[in-house]
């Protein structure tokens, strides 16, 4: 009886291990696409018409390090955020970038929110 119980509980620890491992994987591949995307969309913001306004990308990061407030000031909510950026008439070049622009650009965005 009692071995039949260490071995089921050794299956059972087996399991735990396999599946934190499995977990770990996942969520650093996770991680990984957030940051290229976001990387991504320091390009966009960079070779679109942001920066004939805003700071450009090499004073952002060096705010960032500093951890000053950079391109976001008042906006904090970032649904708000986004919204704005849709619907206001400076911002015409967020709403005519293709999808895939537009979503890693949001993802840098997130970043400058932090
Ligand atoms: C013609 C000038 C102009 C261009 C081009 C422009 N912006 Fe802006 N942007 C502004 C101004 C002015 C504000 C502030 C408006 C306000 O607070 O009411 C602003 C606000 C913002 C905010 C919100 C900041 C905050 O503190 O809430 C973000 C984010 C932003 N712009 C990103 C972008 C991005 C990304 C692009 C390029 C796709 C871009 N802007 C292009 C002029 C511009």
């Amino acid at each position: 009886m009692a071995r039949y119980t260490r071995r089921f509980l050794l299956q059972g620890i087996g399991l735990i291990l396999l599946a934190t491992l499995a977990f770990l994987f996942w969520n650093n591949k996770k991680v990984q696409e957030k940051k290229s995307a976001a990387l991504r969309g320091e390009e966009v913001y960079a070779s679109h018409d942001c920066t004939d306004c805003h700071l450009a990308v090499h004073i952002l990061r060096e705010k960032a390090q500093k951890r000053e407030v950079g391109l976001i000031r008042s906006r904090t909510d970032f649904d708000e955020l986004v919204k704005f950026l849709q619907t206001d008439a400076r911002h015409t070049s967020f709403v005519i970038m293709d999808d895939k622009d537009r979503s890693d650009l949001i993802a840098y965005l997130r970043l400058q929110l932090h």
